[in-house]
């Protein structure tokens, strides 16, 4: 079963190993009788692989996740259930490294809005005054993989670069162009603010009123990893009381976002979760979760 959209050449490698069944993993009733006698079943972020979808599915031995974030899954509950759990880690470091950059500077130099001011037969130049990137200070929340592809590159546009991540060491930082600092450090000195980490309990609410109330009021918040790590309703008061200039979000707590209190907001940039939409990476985890599916269900015989 592949429950979300995957490239034609990805099903393409599939088709001649198992009969395949596409389905719209955002209609749980149509899900639900699909997986009740399916060996594998393929998602990215648009399926929800909880408890009563595995409950349904007892002849399923892998769940593969074509992409990275694996909070859509209930990991624990699928390998106490013996069914194996993978991503494709590497497919989309680049992809969403680069459209973090992207909205970095978009935001910084207002292109959204200038863009669509002038589609509207408008031209004030001076309602559009930037920031440079260089010389400004990115902070870094989470050095994992696309972390430090976003160091490399906005080290390149001579933003001075500090991160925060428990689990790097300092030297380990340096080689991306890093600085190493602390919570707090990171909190109160950025310019920038680029959010790099997975969603779980532990980053749930990671930025809520009282990180926020600590940033300069300058500050330009992107987040392009997962929504609910920052507290929507606490950013949205602070972008309306002017204690935080600006954000760029690609992902929402809920998505669609309906009820956001981010939304329409001036000083909010808003996408859809396109950070990992290109050719290259849905290519890749496509095929790394198609080869993820045909290793598992060879060794175990079907
Ligand atoms: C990922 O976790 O792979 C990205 O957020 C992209 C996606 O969810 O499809």
């Amino acid at each position: 079963v592949v429950s979300d959209p995957l490239p034609e050449a990805t099903l393409a490698e599939l088709r001649p190993h198992c009969e395949l069944r596409l389905v719209d993993g955002r209609d749980r009733a149509d899900l639900l009788a699909s997986v009740a006698d399916a060996v594998a079943l393929i998602v990215r972020s648009g399926t929800q692989v909880d408890h009563e979808v595995l409950a349904q599915a007892p002849a399923l031995k892998i769940v593969a996740r074509a992409g990275v974030g694996l909070d859509n899954v209930d990991v624990t509950y699928a390998r106490s259930a013996g069914v194996t759990v993978v991503n494709a880690p590497d497919s989309n470091t680049v992809s969403v490294a680069e459209f973090t950059v992207g909205l970095v500077i978009a935001s910084l130099r207002h292109i959204c809005a200038a863009a669509q001011h002038v589609s509207e037969g408008e031209w004030r130049r001076s309602a559009f005054m930037g920031g440079e990137l260089a010389g400004r200070t990115l902070g870094i929340l989470g050095l994992g993989r696309v972390g430090r592809q976003v160091a490399r590159r906005l080290t390149a546009f001579e933003m001075h670069v500090i991160a925060y991540d428990p689990h790097v060491s300092a030297a380990e930082a340096a080689e991306v162009g890093a600085e190493l600092v602390t919570f707090d450090t990171l909190l109160t000195t950025s310019d920038v603010l680029t959010i790099h980490l997975p969603k779980s309990p532990a980053t749930t609410g990671l930025l809520g009123e009282s990180e926020l109330a600590r940033v300069k009021p300058s500050l330009c918040l992107v987040n392009t990893a997962r929504g609910g790590i920052v507290d929507e309703n606490a950013l949205a008061a602070a972008l309306k009381d002017g204690r935080i200039a600006c954000a760029a979000l690609d992902v929402f707590a809920e998505e669609p976002p309906r009820a956001s209190p981010l939304l329409h907001l001036p000083n909010v940039l808003a996408t859809p979760h396109l950070g990992a939409g290109t050719d290259s990476a849905q290519l890749r985890a496509g095929r790394s979760a198609v080869h993820s599916v045909l290793r598992v269900l060879e060794t175990a015989g079907v």
